[in-house]
Parts: C-alpha cells; structure tokens; sequence
C-alpha cells in the first residue's frame, strides 16, 4: 500500500511509520510527506531518509480551505497514493478531502476518545482528574475527531505527572500504536484492537 503522511510540525509519529516500514515484510511503504507547514521539520527529516517531500503552504490559499486540499489531492493522486496518515497535522479538513479518502485516510490522537476529542488533551485530562490516558488510530471522517477507531493503547496517569511528562508517555505509545493499526488497516483488517 502506497502511502502517504501529513505533517505540520516535528512528525515524530511519521518518523516512527517510516521507521516501521523499513521493514520488508510491512504491507506498507511511506512514498510521500506533505506538509502544510514549509518549515515544518519534519520534512527534512523525511527527505533524509529517501523520502519525497513537499510542502504545499495553506498560507496563500486564504482560508479557502477545499482550494488548499484540492492542491494535496492533486499531489497524492500524482503519487499514485493509496492511503493517508495525518500525523500531526493541524489543519481541519472539509468534507472534500474527508470524502474522497473515505475509509482509506487515518489519524492519531492523544486521548482516548471519544474521550477528549480537540486540543490540549493532556492538560484536560489532568485538570479532570483522570488516572487513565492513551491514544487512539481512528479513520477520518468529516467531524474531527470522529470516525472508526482502529485501535487505541492506555497509559497511567501518575502522581506529579504534569502536562509534558503525560505527553511524553503517551507519545511513546502513539509511536507503537500508529505503525501497527497502519499494518492491520494495510492489510485488509477492519477490527479494532486494543493494545494494553
Ligand atoms: C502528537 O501528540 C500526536 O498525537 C498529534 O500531534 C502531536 C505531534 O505529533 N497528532 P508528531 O510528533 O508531530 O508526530
């Protein structure tokens, strides 16, 4: 499966996909990175690594957002792109990219949602008092934040855990989770599954 991973910034979560795919028994490849962001860093690492990258700034399209996303489908079908990873990536998407990758497009997010759907998860679930937190491959539909989950992994909340130390451990987790629900969805697997 050709695949292709949208970024706005460090692209750590692509890092770890193109680490996984290294792998010549993983049913996938990372063929591109796109990046809203040209200075989103995660670029060069993805060139680095042998990689086409290609920044496609929303800047210029002046908040006429279907005419941004027209020019990354452009770029994707250019690929010959056969599914799509958003990993952290910052831009919400209209109902034109969501429908024409309609069950072929995936993202993660760091909570278990449906709880803690949006921004600043992990302050939120800290103020809340919460003592479980995790992460979460869901397909993307039109409502963010929203869609099929594919599998989610569950960390503890610990004591004197504070915003950054929580992110941390569930940024180790998202790096486990993503390639493998990545490698499920590649290969035809429609279930979810939960990793501890
Ligand atoms: C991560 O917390 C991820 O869950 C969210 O964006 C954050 C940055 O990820 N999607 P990355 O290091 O840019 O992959």
């Amino acid at each position: 499966t050709r695949v292709a991973v949208l970024i706005s910034g460090r692209g750590s979560n692509m890092e770890a996909l193109i680490e996984a795919a290294r792998d010549p028994a993983f049913p996938a490849e990372i063929v591109l990175v796109l990046s809203n962001k040209p200075d989103a860093a995660g670029l060069q690492t993805a060139r680095d690594a042998g990689i086409a990258a290609l920044a496609i700034d929303h800047r210029p399209y002046r908040g006429d957002r279907e005419a941004h996303e027209r020019a990354i489908d452009a770029a994707l079908s250019e690929a010959g792109i056969e599914c799509v990873c958003l990993a952290g990536y910052m831009r919400l998407l209209t109902p034109f990219l969501t429908g024409r990758w309609a069950g072929r497009m995936l993202n993660i997010h760091p909570s278990l949602l449906p709880a803690y759907p949006g921004l600043h998860t992990h302050e939120r679930v800290l103020k809340a008092g919460e003592k479980q937190h995790g992460c979460t491959v869901h397909l993307v539909t039109e409502v963010m934040d929203e869609g099929p989950i594919l599998g989610q992994a569950a960390v503890p909340v610990l004591d004197g855990d504070t915003p950054d130390t929580l992110a941390a451990r569930v940024l180790a987790e998202e790096h486990r989770l993503y390639p493998a629900m990545l490698a499920r969805h590649a290969r035809g697997e429609r279930s979810p599954l939960i990793l501890s």
